[in-house]
C-alpha cells in the first residue's frame, strides 16, 4: 500500500513539476503527537530524515523547527537548534525558537505602512514598532500540515486585516532534508489583496549542540559588503553602509565574540549582532558559513532572499529551561534568518516586499550541514 502510494506520489510529483522523483529510500517522514494547545488543539510533530541519518522535526505550531540533527567531524548527529520538550514550552512564551515568522517578518517602523494610497496600523509589540507580524504572527498559530514524497507542507491561511495586514494571505512552507544533510525550505503566499510578506525561519542554532555553551567562539563569514544600519529602535535608517573597517564585516571568517563587546553604537543599538546583511549576489546564493571548532560542525546558508538578519541570542537570559532541561543562557545560540530588510514597507529605496494578486510569492533557503 505505502510503496503503491508513494508510486503515485512520485509519478503525480513527475507530471506536475517534470523533476525526477526523489530516490527511493533518501528521505522519510514519520509523524507523532506533542501534546495540546490550552484550546483543546492537537499538536503533531513531522520527522523528515534522510538516509544518512540527519533529521528535521517541525510541528504543526507555528509550522516551527523543534530539533535538527546534524554530524560532527567523528559523524556523530547531535541536535542544534534551541527548542522545548512540548508544545506547552513553547505556549508559555519563546522568542520565536525556529518558528515561521510572518505576514511581515523583522520590524515595521511606527507600526505602519502605507499601500494603494491607505494606511495601515500593525500592532506595536517591540517599543513603537511592529516585530515579526505582531502580537500573534504566524509562529502562534495552527498550520495544516500534509506530507509530500520527501518533505512536508505546511499552510496556513491569514485573514484580510489580521494584525491589520490587508489581505486574505495564503502562505505554504514545505521543508525537505536532502541526501545532502540540507534543509532546504520552499516558502510559497498569494494574496486577495495588495499586501506585504516577508517570510523566514526563526531558527536558534548551536553547533557544538544545543545547550552546549555560548556559540562566541563559532567562526562567521557572511558574503555580504553591507549592512543596514539601524537606530536605537533597530530601525534601518536607510543606508547601505559598507562593512569594511566595522565590526560588521564578516567577509573572512571571524569569531563572533572577537569584536561583539566593541563600544560601536550598532553594537550598543543591537545589544550584540542583530542586523541585516545585504547579501552579495543575486538568485539561490551563498549568503553565510558557520564552522564551530571543537565539533568541526560546519552550516552554510543558501537563499534566494537579498539579506540576512544575523542576531546573536543576545536577549537570551537564562530564564528559559528547554529540550532535556537545557538551560539557554546569554548568547546560547544564533540566528540567521533569510529575508528582505526591515521596514521594506517604509523604504522604497529597498526591495520592494508588496505582494498583489495574481502574483506568487516565491522563495528558497537553504541550511547545508558537513564537518571537517
Ligand atoms: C529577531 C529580532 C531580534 C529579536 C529576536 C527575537 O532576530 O531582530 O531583535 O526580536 O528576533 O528575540
Amino acid at each position: 500500500m505505502n510503496i503503491l502510494r508513494g508510486v503515485l506520489v512520485g509519478a503525480l510529483a513527475l507530471a506536475c513539476f517534470g523533476q525526477t522523483p526523489p530516490k527511493k529510500g533518501n528521505s522519510k517522514v514519520t509523524h507523532q503527537p506533542f501534546g495540546k494547545l490550552p484550546d483543546g488543539s492537537a499538536i503533531e510533530l513531522y520527522t523528515v530524515s534522510n538516509a544518512k541519518g540527519m533529521q528535521a522535526t517541525i510541528m504543526t505550531y507555528g509550522a516551527a523547527v523543534v530539533s535538527l540533527t546534524a554530524p560532527d567531524k567523528a559523524g556523530k548527529y547531535a541536535d542544534v537548534v534551541q527548542g522545548m520538550d512540548s508544545v506547552d514550552g513553547y505556549v508559555k512564551g519563546v522568542p520565536y525558537f525556529g518558528a515561521i515568522v510572518g505576514r511581515y517578518g523583522n520590524r515595521i517602523g511606527h507600526a505602519q505602512f502605507t499601500l494603494g494610497g491607505q494606511t495601515y496600523h500593525t500592532p506595536k509589540n517591540d517599543g513603537d514598532n511592529t516585530l515579526h507580524g505582531g502580537n500573534r504572527g504566524f509562529d502562534k498559530h495552527v498550520w495544516t500540515a500534509r506530507d509530500l514524497a520527501d518533505g512536508v507542507e505546511f499552510t496556513y491561511v491569514s485573514k484580510d486585516g489580521e494584525e491589520g495586514f490587508p489581505g486574505t494571505l495564503t502562505s505554504k512552507v514545505t521543508y525537505h532534508v536532502t541526501p545532502n544533510n540540507e534543509l532546504r525550505i520552499e516558502y510559497n503566499a498569494t494574496t486577495d489583496k495588495p499586501t506585504v510578506v516577508n517570510l523566514t525561519n526563526h531558527s536558534y542554532f548551536n553547533l557544538a549542540g544545543q545547550g552546549e555553551g555560548d556559540i562566541l567562539q563559532h567562526q562567521v563569514t557572511l558574503f555580504a559588503d553591507r549592512f543596514t544600519p539601524v537606530d536605537k529602535g533597530l530601525i534601518p535608517t536607510g543606508e547601505l553602509k559598507p562593512v569594511k573597517g566595522t565590526p560588521f564585516d564578516f567577509t573572512k571568517a571571524t569569531a563572533i565574540g572577537a569584536r561583539i563587546g566593541q563600544n560601536d553604537e550598532q553594537l550598543v543599538f543591537g545589544k550584540g549582532y542583530d542586523h541585516n546583511w545585504v547579501l552579495n549576489g543575486s538568485g539561490l546564493k551563498k549568503a553565510a558559513e558557520v564552522y564551530e571548532p571543537k565539533s568541526g560542525r560546519v552550516m552554510e546558508v543558501l537563499t534566494e532572499e537579498p539579506g540576512l538578519q544575523f542576531y546573536t541570542g543576545n536577549f537570551l537570559d537564562g530564564t528559559i529551561k528547554g529540550k532535556g532541561g537545557k538551560v539557554y543562557g546569554h548568547r546560547a545560540a544564533f540566528c540567521m534568518e533569510t529575508q528582505h530588510y526591515p521596514d521594506s514597507p517604509n523604504k522604497p529605496s529597498f526591495p520592494t516586499t508588496e505582494l498583489k494578486p495574481g502574483q506568487t510569492y516565491k522563495t528558497v533557503t537553504v541550511y547545508r550541514f558537513s564537518a571537517r
